[in-house]
């Protein structure tokens, strides 16, 4: 991607979107309205642990090594199972429609992430069935993201359904059974799930249709009002041999930040942990999510981690990798390619930091992401 834009930067044809997310977000600040900027941009609180989670990765530096000839990098990784070209990854992003002119938030990351083989975790909030989503993935695989409902039958429903629709794998987010005190939705009394917008997997679910007196095509506000009665459930330990017993897929716990959680959920017998404060979006005052990162690592113990909040640039994906992320994952920076360019400028971002990580790796003479985890390549920068 780097050689395709300094050859077209010769004969004068920039860039359409910008490569630096500082910029990125500031062309996407004005081309969203503002309540869209404000659910998507915004954070928990006055937002320092949404700050932090980004200057977390300024405490890392990679050390270069020379004389290594990186002329082949290597940046495949296997998760879960799967094989995959490369460690990036989309987090899952509810409510995406609203960043899309059609409102297809979700076909168009699906979309691109066909196109570069890049998995998509699609959320629950979707404004597209989980079905409609994972027909547009091509070969890439997909992982389907649960927001636990109280209703047990409507859990097991939604896993069914995304096992039959050929996800690869079920993430249960742990960290939203309450949404976070987020003074800018707040304000703005915007809070686009209860407008219905994105409960199409909810909606277009047997049993969720099972408890309704009327459809929710006959009467859409009642649908709604029973959405926010099923929505939050709060799991417990208790509760995680049941998530298990859901599925035979791959089970995914996102949330977890501290070492003990993560020796837990590993001796229940989940398959991935994913070490994520939800890119600060739900508790203000919280550790940045990086400096929890390898506590998660150390104690997953051969667990694959994935890795996600704070994540701006090729230098931050390869951080992540060097503490020991699995994947790595971005939720904010594709959303806003999305609300500028649609599915190209999904893929605009996610070639921009891959070529960015890609060019470290041969820069600094780290042909593969083993080497990146190698004693002494990542230091703490000194202040
Ligand atoms: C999210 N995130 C999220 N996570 C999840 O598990 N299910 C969801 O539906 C959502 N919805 C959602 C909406 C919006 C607008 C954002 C920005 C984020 C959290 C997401 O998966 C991821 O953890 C963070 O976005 C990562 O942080 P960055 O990359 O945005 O800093």
């Amino acid at each position: 991607y780097q050689n395709e834009i300094y050859f077209n930067g010769l004969f004068g044809r920039l860039p359409e979107l910008p490569l630096a997310h500082a910029e990125l977000a500031r062309r996407a600040e004005a081309a969203l309205p503002p309540g869209v900027w404000s659910y998507v941009a915004g954070g928990a609180g006055d937002e320092r642990t949404q700050d932090a989670n980004v200057t977390a990765f300024d405490g890392w530096g990679l050390v270069p090594r020379m004389l290594i000839g990186a002329t082949q990098r290597d940046l495949s990784v296997e998760l879960c199972g799967l094989t995959l070209p490369t460690p990036l990854f989309m987090a899952p992003v509810g409510v995406i429609g609203l960043c899309a002119q059609d409102g297809h938030g979700d076909l168009a990351t699906a979309r691109a992430a066909a196109r570069l083989g890049v998995p998509m975790v699609a959320s629950t909030l979707s404004v597209d069935p989980m079905e409609e989503v994972a027909k547009e993935f091509g070969g890439t695989p997909g992982l389907f993201q649960l927001y636990t409902p109280t209703d047990r039958e409507l859990a097991a429903s939604l896993v069914r359904r995304a096992e039959a629709a050929g996800f690869a794998g079920i993430v249960v987010t742990l960290d939203t059974w309450v949404t976070g005190w987020r003074p800018r939705d707040l304000s703005t009394g915007n809070f686009p799930q209860l407008r219905g917008h994105c409960l199409a997997n909810y909606f277009s679910d047997p049993v969720f249709r099972s408890r309704l007196e009327k459809t929710p095509e006959e009467d859409p506000a009642s649908a709604v009002l029973a959405w926010t009665q099923i929505f939050g459930n709060p799991l417990t330990w208790d509760d995680l041999a049941w998530l298990r017993s859901l599925t035979r897929l791959p089970l995914i716990l996102k949330g977890i930040c501290h070492p003990d959680d993560a020796r837990r959920a590993k001796d229940a017998g989940v398959d991935a942990l994913y070490c994520s404060n939800h890119g600060g979006r739900q508790a203000n005052g919280g550790l940045p999510a990086l400096d929890a990162l390898p506590g998660v690592v150390e104690a997953a113990d051969g667990l694959p981690v994935l890795f996600d909040s704070g994540v701006r640039s090729g230098a931050d994906v390869i951080k992540a990798l060097a503490l020991g992320a699995t994947a790595v994952g971005i939720g904010r920076p594709y959303a806003y390619g999305l609300a500028l360019g649609g599915t190209d400028g999904i893929v605009h971002v996610l070639r921009t930091l891959l070529a960015e990580a890609d060019l470290i790796m041969a820069v600094d003479g780290y042909p593969a992401l083993a080497d990146l985890r190698a004693e002494g390549a990542l230091r703490r920068v000194a202040r």
